[in-house]
């Protein structure tokens, strides 16, 4: 298989990689989204820059860090309850050290210390560069906090260390001011700052030469970014990767409905390499609830985004997120988002039961929908999601496709996998070594049968 080398180290990373942590192993596992899968690739880059060579096994690592998320209460579940297991390897080696990084560490600071007998430091998403520092003081048995929040803090200057894939995420800015009453991201990741677009334009470049094929643009409302120095807005940012990369795939999440403009759309329509897909998170049907939750639309709104859309960008694909059992959602309610589904027939859909998060303003309007109803509720909506899923999959049973070939396939290894520009898996038999491409190729795919979550086919030609 053909596998990327890893990124060269910055001249200033190299500088530092003589120092404190000399061979030292680090093992980080990573939560929530792809923010925080991205934050790991900058935590990594600044441990190896003090000398931590990365592991994959816990068995082997001196330092051991968990990023986490806390968007619902089950992802803070996890987390607790893979401390407890970590106890285990705390005890065959008493030396290691072990943090917990990301928004939930923000969020629960110094209780999280000492949990389970095991947490050493507790560093929040704009303290990563004090990572270091508080690891070696660690190793000498001092315990660790740092969840300041920054207005300013990028990490512009650090070239993140990618370790796998032909897709690169790029964080082009951090935080969120949107503060939808149910979310705890503007606690956890503090206020919105947007990255250089030169600098973004420039790491689009280099991952090009690396050997990456596609690259996703991140931020919690990417619609919002400005470049600092007035050298343009999200559209602007886009245009200008989709120039510099003309052969790379471009990507971005996630938007905000309210701030979706017109030029963003027309922006994605006229450069062939920006994907024709939209994740755009609605979050419930009634406008009583969208108020609710502060998101600054109503669903007529919503769906006039949509038909610009759709009448723009031919053949985009669509996708969603929605809460189920708001304070105060009612059946009616309820049915409203349903009928949303119906109407708008999204590609896919991430569902989830509404989680009060404490000092969001959700939180004292109580959490008064039974979970037996939220659970049915939830049950209602991914039955229909999956249905139409299903449906729009069949539709592409015969048609040919331009797949951008990633690798084996998670479930079956004589098979391989990968993307149409629509966002969409398509598992292929390979062919082995004569088949004539390799990760990172586009291949022509024919579609032959389909299920709600991936097209299976064979190479055409
Ligand atoms: N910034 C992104 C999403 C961030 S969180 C956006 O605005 O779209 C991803 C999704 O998690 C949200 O879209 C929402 O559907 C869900 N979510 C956030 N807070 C939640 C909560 N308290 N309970 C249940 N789901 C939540
Ligand atoms: Fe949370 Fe809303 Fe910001 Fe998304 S836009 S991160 S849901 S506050
Ligand atoms: Fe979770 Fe933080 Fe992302 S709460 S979803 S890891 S921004």
């Amino acid at each position: 298989m053909h596998t990327l080398e890893l990124p060269v180290l910055t001249e200033q990373q190299q500088l530092l990689s003589s120092a404190d942590g000399a061979g030292r192993a680090l093992y980080v596992e990573t939560y929530g989204c792809q923010m925080n899968l991205n934050d790991t690739e900058i935590v990594q880059a600044i441990m190896a820059g003090q000398g931590y060579r990365l592991t994959t096994s816990i068995e082997d690592a001196d330092v051991v860090l968990l990023n986490t998320c806390a968007i619902r209460d089950n992802a803070e579940r996890k987390i607790h309850e893979r401390l407890k297991h970590l106890r285990y390897w705390r005890k065959r080696k008493p030396q290691m050290v072990v943090g917990v990084l990301g928004c939930m560490a923000e969020r629960l600071r110094s209780s999280l210390l000492g949990e389970q007998g095991l947490v050493d430091i507790v560093v929040g998403p704009d303290e990563y560069r004090r990572l270091p520092e508080l690891v070696e003081r660690a190793f000498e048995g001092e315990l660790g906090i740092a969840v300041k929040l920054s207005r300013v803090e990028t990490y512009d200057d650090i070239t993140p260390i990618r370790t796998q894939g032909i897709s690169a995420w790029i964080s082009i800015m951090r935080g969120c001011d949107k503060f939808c009453t149910f979310c705890v991201v503007p606690f956890t990741r503090g206020r919105e700052r947007s990255r250089p677009l030169a600098s973004i334009v420039r790491e689009a470049e280099n991952l090009w030469e690396q050997g990456f094929r596609e690259v996703t643009l991140l931020g919690q409302n990417v619609n919002s970014y400005r470049d600092p120095g007035g050298a343009g807005d999200f559209a602007d940012l886009l245009a200008a990767v989709a120039t510099a990369v003309p052969h790379m795939r471009i990507r971005y999440t996630t938007s905000h409905p309210y701030d979706m403009s017109d030029r963003l759309i027309e922006t994605m329509a006229a450069y062939a390499n920006i994907c024709p897909y939209i994740h755009l998170p609605v979050q419930s049907g009634s406008n009583r609830i969208l108020q609710l939750m502060n998101r600054h639309y109503t669903v007529e709104q919503y769906l006039g985004r949509i038909e610009k859309i759709r009448a723009t960008i031919p053949g985009c694909a669509l996708s969603t997120d929605i809460i189920v059992g708001f304070c105060t959602e009612t059946d009616e309610d309820h049915q409203q988002t349903l009928e949303l589904l119906r109407t708008v027939r999204y590609d896919g859909a991430y569902m989830f039961k509404y989680s009060p998060r404490e000092n969001t303003k959700a939180w004292k309007m109580g959490d008064d929908v039974p979970d037996h109803v939220k659970s049915q509720r939830l049950d209602e909506i991914i039955q229909l999601q999956n249905r139409i899923s299903w449906e729009i999959n069949q539709t592409e049973i015969g048609r040919t496709v331009e797949v951008l070939v990633e690798g084996p396939s998670k479930r079956d290894s004589t098979q391989w996998q990968g993307r149409t520009d629509t966002n969409k898996v398509v598992v292929f038999p390979h062919i082995g070594a004569t088949a004539g491409y390799i990760v990172g190729d586009v291949v022509k795919v024919r579609i032959e049968r389909a299920t709600s979550a991936t097209l299976l086919g064979c190479i055409a030609e």
